[in-house]
């Protein structure tokens, strides 16, 4: 057996088989975020996700609730709704032979219907995926049962209940950005604090050394505070200048930055000026998409607007920076020299996810494929 630091071998970033029993062990089970009710207002706009062979898609419906569908066609499987958003007022319909529903999901037109032999329409209404609504968004499950949102993030609710996640809007449209490395690289880098000082100047100058990290139940917390410091670059000084207060926000909270992990893949920053969600989705053993999009608390201030432009600043630079290292450990994790290394035990996030995949994927625990 390995030892309790010691991290995941590395071929359980790159191979196939084991990409295949871990989806379905780790991935299918977990909730998925799919939107924010906000990304779709209107009665017909919608948002779809696509995650390992599934298409799901959320749409506002008649009567204004949002329903979770598989965005397929129950005739020959065509996809039915284009892109990563859009509208479809009223209907939605097949491209290939116009089979449509209503936004209830009720099949309600199909040409040639006589032509099927004891053809029922209400066999073959959409196939409904199994989805609730909570902190004002979506969330989809491909794999029905396990625990329940509010249950998962019971930990952290009281905090994440100061920043009305509900009443946000969104900022932009969710974007799509490709990584070559196997999900977990992703998941795991985002997590590991010891890399912070190193390998993010500017975001170690805004938090100094006020890192810190914890584990409760299915989440992985890290946060730090904006605080003076000796490092500052021209984003952080400027960003500490012009944050105004947030009045909502409890006092400790209003020059504080967090990360809430949803153990495996879906991930909240949380800043006083905005917040934003990442879902690392795997895509292959050595491919993932990263899907993200920022909310915001409407807000006029001068002072908040430059705030949040500094904030982009800062983090575009530290998903750059993140995206350097990534590449190079998941490449390195190809040499026939590494197979696992040590694990601080400070490294809490770390620790537990290795941990919950050799819970999960057993085989995750032999040293070679
Ligand atoms: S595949 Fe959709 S209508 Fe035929
Ligand atoms: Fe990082």
């Amino acid at each position: 057996m390995p030892g309790a630091y010691e991290s995941l071998p590395a071929w359980t970033y790159s191979d196939p088989d084991f990409f295949r029993e871990e989806m379905d062990a780790v991935i299918r089970p977990a909730w998925q975020l799919v939107c924010h009710r906000n990304d779709i207002p209107e009665v017909g706009d919608y948002i779809t996700l696509d995650i390992l062979n599934e298409r799901l898609v959320a749409v506002r419906d008649a009567e204004g609730s949002i329903r979770v569908f598989h965005n397929v066609c129950r005739h020959r499987g065509s996809r039915l709704l284009e892109g990563q958003s859009g509208s479809c007022p009223g209907r939605i319909r097949c491209p290939y032979h116009a089979w449509t529903w209503d936004l209830e999901g009720a099949l309600v037109n199909v040409p040639y219907e006589k032509d099927f032999a004891g053809f029922d329409r209400t066999d073959h209404g959409l196939a409904v995926a199994e989805s609730c609504e909570y902190l004002g968004f979506v969330w989809a499950r491909l794999l029905p049962g396990g625990p329940s949102i509010e249950e998962q993030f019971s930990p952290y609710i009281d905090e994440i209940s100061h920043y009305r996640f509900e009443e946000m809007q969104p900022l932009g449209r969710v974007t799509l950005r490709p990584r070559a490395v196997n999900w977990k690289q992703i998941a795991d880098n985002y997590a590991d604090a010891l890399h912070i000082p190193v390998a993010h100047p500017g975001l170690s100058g805004l938090v100094g050394n006020s890192y810190g990290m914890e584990v409760k139940g299915d989440i992985h917390k890290m946060w730090g505070d904006v605080m003076e410091s000796r490092k500052d670059s021209w984003s952080t000084r400027a960003y500490k200048k012009h944050l105004p207060v947030v009045p909502h926000l409890p006092e400790h909270l209003r020059r504080h930055w967090c990360y809430y992990r949803l153990w495996p893949n879906v991930a909240f920053d949380v800043y006083p000026d905005q917040i934003d969600f990442m879902q690392f989705i795997p895509v292959s053993a050595t491919e993932t998409m990263i899907r993200e999009i920022a909310y915001v608390l409407p807000d006029d201030r001068r002072e908040m607007k430059a705030a949040r432009y500094l904030n982009w600043r800062i983090n575009r630079e530290v998903n750059a920076e993140d995206t350097v290292i990534i590449n190079r450990v998941q490449d390195g994790m190809g040499s026939s020299s590494f197979d696992t290394g040590p694990l601080a035990k400070t490294e809490v996030c770390l620790l537990d996810s290795v941990r919950r995949i050799r819970e999960a994927v057993p085989s995750a625990n032999a040293p070679k494929p």
